[in-house]
């Protein structure tokens, strides 16, 4: 698989924070292309549709300490964002 096929045209990675742990991750991405980036085969061969229906891709993220559910297929990464739940599908 070629990366350029997989992911939205990047220039740089930038940080974010998975469960407590600080990643790097491309911007300009989706989040749920973020975690295939951080791990390719799980995400790859997950169960997800990738277009907003199955919900298999719901996190939670906190922003000024209120957090949020979001779909990682529909949301695009931002620095410093703080991924504080993964569904169980999303195995990284
Ligand atoms: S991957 Fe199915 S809703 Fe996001």
């Amino acid at each position: 698989m070629d990366y350029k096929d997989i992911f939205e045209p990047f220039e740089r990675l930038v940080e974010i924070e998975i469960r407590g742990e600080r990643r790097e991750v491309p911007e300009n991405n989706s989040l749920l292309r973020c975690f295939q980036f951080l791990s390719i085969e799980t995400i790859s061969y997950g169960d997800f549709c990738w277009n907003g229906d199955c919900l298999n891709c719901r996190v939670r993220v906190e922003t000024g300490g209120k957090g949020k559910s979001v779909l990682a297929c529909r949301t695009k990464v931002e620095e410093n964002m703080k991924i504080t739940e993964l569904h169980e599908e999303i195995k990284l």
